[in-house]
């Protein structure tokens, strides 16, 4: 098949549209959630070195992996080796799982726009309960976000997509700056700074790394093959390196950002920093209702926010949808309908995990917690883990993949053959055994 592909009309498309991909609800709502029940500071810590030691190269893999091949995840993974087709697969399976359970969370914030224009005094702990509990408001505001991403999916990533996000990521960070400017200067500061940067070590066990192993990945949306693809668009002039580490730079400025409002918050209005996926919903509120213009800014905030989860829900789609268009001849408008069936039916159950189906656990899980965390903690350091040691392996061998500096070309392949498998491996094992 000789169809033209895509590339990114601008150098600024790719990093835009990477850092799209990763900035979103991993930042802003499930990075504080898991930093609080994980110890804070201690979390931060381990996540940190974790970027910086084994994911920044798992991603660098997987995009270089995508601009050498041209192809999507399934084909690529061919071009490591015929036998590492499953690895592709695999990827598509993390691209299905992950919307089901964030796109019911993208519903939440559409939820929250609108209830912003009246913060009434009360229990948001209530609010929050009171909403996931109803079972057609969720799975309706569920499949409205999934129908704004496709309709992107559909109408070609480029034009209006590549365009909003050089105003709106901007836009973002600025209200976010703003925030944790007013959550800094709340009572709780100095115990909510204490919690994110004294780390606690007598905390430490294998449920903290898991989970940092599990954030760094999903924050980065690496392993699921929507870097792959984002990369595969790339040309011959787009660095990789230095888009590479100006993306996880950024995700995680935004990530520490997130932090910086909520901890100070939950301290002051006495929330559990161990509240789980409400935690973020609990404190917001909270600190809008307090502010000046309190409406106004959370209106604006979930509205980027909003934005920011609808460029990562895109990019989740557009690899089934590449593997449907190229490998089975599919129309791209089939394509993306097929794939938003398949994420809608998946997405139900989650949607339901907090009311009618909140008794029904797999392996002690509802469905939202364990499709989040089969998918963020075991599918994509996995996928991560055989993408670095089939390009390093046998890709390098094929193909002219090389970086222009020689000592950084040495430790990039020494860690993504040796070092970063083995910790893989040593982490996944030992939060099972934990
Ligand atoms: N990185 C996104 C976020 O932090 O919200 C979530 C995500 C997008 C994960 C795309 C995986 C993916 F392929």
């Amino acid at each position: 098949m000789s169809k033209q592909r895509a590339v990114w009309q601008s150098g600024l498309g790719f990093f835009l549209a990477s850092a799209g991909s990763a900035v979103g609800l991993g930042n802003i709502w499930r990075f504080p959630y898991m930093a609080g029940e994980n110890g804070g500071a201690l979390f931060i810590l381990v996540y940190l070195l974790i970027i910086i030691f084994i994911t920044s190269f798992a991603l660098i893999c997987e995009i270089a992996l995508g601009k050498y091949t041209k192809k999507n995840c399934v084909e690529a993974s061919m071009q490591i080796h015929h036998r590492f087709k499953w690895l592709g697969f695999s990827m598509i399976v993390s691209t299905l799982l992950i919307p089901a359970f964030y796109f019911v969370v993208g519903g939440w914030i559409i939820y929250y726009l609108f209830y912003s224009f009246s913060l009434p005094a009360g229990n948001y702990g209530d609010v929050f309960m009171a909403m996931t509990a109803k079972p057609v408001l969720t799975c309706t505001l569920a499949i409205v976000f999934l129908a704004t991403c496709s309709y992107f999916n559909y109408k070609g990533v480029n034009e209006g997509v590549e365009k909003c996000n050089k105003i709106l990521m901007p836009m973002l960070c600025v209200i976010m700056v703003i925030l944790a400017v007013f959550s800094l200067s709340l009572p709780g500061a100095a115990e909510g700074l204490a919690f994110m940067f004294r780390p606690d070590f007598s905390k430490l066990n294998g449920k903290v790394f898991i989970d940092a192993l599990g954030q760094s990945f999903f924050t980065l949306s690496t392993g699921t093959g929507a870097m792959l693809i984002y990369g595969s668009y790339m040309t011959a002039e787009h660095r990789i390196i230095k888009n590479s580490y100006s993306i996880v730079a950024f995700d995680t400025l935004v990530a520490i950002c997130a932090g910086l409002i909520i901890f100070p918050a939950v301290f002051t209005y006495g929330v559990e920093p161990q509240g789980g996926p409400g935690l973020v919903f609990v404190t917001l509120p909270e600190i809008f209702r307090q502010m000046p213009g309190g409406s106004l800014f959370s209106a604006a905030f979930f509205l980027l926010l909003l934005f920011a989860s609808v460029t990562s829900g895109i990019s989740l789609i557009e690899n089934p949808v590449a593997v449907l268009h190229e490998m089975c001849g599919m129309s791209r408008k089939k394509a993306v309908l097929l794939t938003s069936i398949a994420i809608a039916l998946l997405s139900l159950p989650c949607a339901l995990s907090f009311g009618i189906l909140s008794n029904v656990k797999l392996f002690g899980k509802t469905f939202f917690d364990l499709f989040d965390f089969f998918s963020s903690n075991l599918l994509l350091p996995l996928n991560s883990m055989f993408i670095c040691l089939g390009v390093s392996i046998f890709f390098r061998a094929k193909s002219d993949f090389h970086f222009k500096n020689r000592t950084y070309d040495r430790i990039f392949w020494i860690m993504t053959r040796y070092i970063i498998p083995v910790v893989m491996v040593i982490i996944i094992t030992s939060a099972f055994i934990n």
